[in-house]
């Protein structure tokens, strides 16, 4: 869908992540450092993973990519342009395009409002800050676009959160934030709370719209057989800081990191998965 070429796109990285670090105050023990300094680099078109276990930082890191958690060193630039962290009403226009998508669609979504209001709402303050046609013409159309993109049923929209599934709920999600005009979505655990077949479809939805938008996605998880199928890049988190990081095909095949090797092995059905 875009012009862009593949050599364009590696020359102008989306998102640029140095050095980050992400700490927290604890009563009566000082600061918890919980990401240690961590590179990152996400390009047009291209998903990276993030892998790890449980309390290794994950969604610390996610949440400073997108501005919401402060850096205690390190730098986040966005379309060249440092994301610094501001209460979301006072969040800077620039920063509409780096989008989240939180692990439970639920918490994103108000219980008391039909779906195609939520959709309209994050719709019109995008279009606003983008100082585009807001005519409800343009609204109408581009929700009716958005559910056509993520696969959902037009009629849907006019149902309350509550009345979809969670497979359902998580497609409204995603399609918020491409509602925004996304350059980059930054996706914490956006699938693991689905059954396996959600899994897969959700999953393949992400990687077609990062290839048909051409937009960077982070897509942040525990479950590294999500992550080994849709992400090109994979970084491997233990304790704050990334262990390893490289092509996904080659993290899988010939991983140089010991805490790599041991969290592969704990996958069996991965060992030997086509190419
Ligand atoms: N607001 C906070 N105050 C203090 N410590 C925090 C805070 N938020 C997270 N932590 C700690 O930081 C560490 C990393 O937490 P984080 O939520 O980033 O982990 P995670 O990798 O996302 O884990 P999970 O896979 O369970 O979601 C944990 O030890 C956690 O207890
Ligand atoms: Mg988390």
């Amino acid at each position: 869908m875009s012009a862009q070429t593949s050599a364009e796109a590696s020359a102008q990285p989306l998102l640029e992540v140095s050095e980050a670090v992400v700490s927290y105050r604890v009563k009566g023990k000082g600061r918890f450092v919980a990401v240690r300094g961590v590179d990152l680099v996400v390009r047009p078109g291209e998903i990276v993973g993030i892998v790890g276990e449980s309390g290794c930082g994950k969604s610390s890191l996610a949440r400073a990519l997108v501005g919401i958690n402060g850096l205690a060193g390190g730098s986040i630039r966005f379309l060249g342009e440092n994301v610094t962290p501001l209460p979301i009403r006072r969040r800077p226009g620039k920063l509409v395009p780096l989008q989240m998508v939180f692990q439970d669609p639920y918490a994103s979504l108000n219980p008391r409002r039909r779906i195609v209001r939520q959709l309209e709402e994050v719709w019109n303050a995008a279009a606003r800050a983008r100082g585009a046609d807001r005519s409800a013409e343009a609204r109408t159309r581009a929700v009716a676009d958005v559910l056509e993109r993520v696969g959902l049923d037009p009629v849907l929209k006019d149902r309350y959160p509550h009345a979809l599934s969670g497979g359902q709920r998580q497609r409204i999600a995603i399609a918020k934030a491409l509602l925004a005009e996304p350059r980059v979505i930054v996706a914490d655990e956006p699938i693991s709370a689905l059954d396996a077949s959600s899994q897969k479809h959700v999953g393949e939805l992400l990687r077609r719209l990062v290839d048909e938008l051409q937009i960077g996605m982070v897509i942040i998880s525990h479950d590294l057989a999500v992550v080994a199928t849709i992400a090109d890049r994979t970084a491997v988190m233990r304790a704050g800081k990334f262990v390893e990081q490289g092509e996904t095909e080659q993290i899988w095949t010939a991983p140089r990191d010991p805490y790599t090797l041991q969290l592969l092995s704990a996958v069996p059905d991965l060992v030997g998965r086509e190419g």
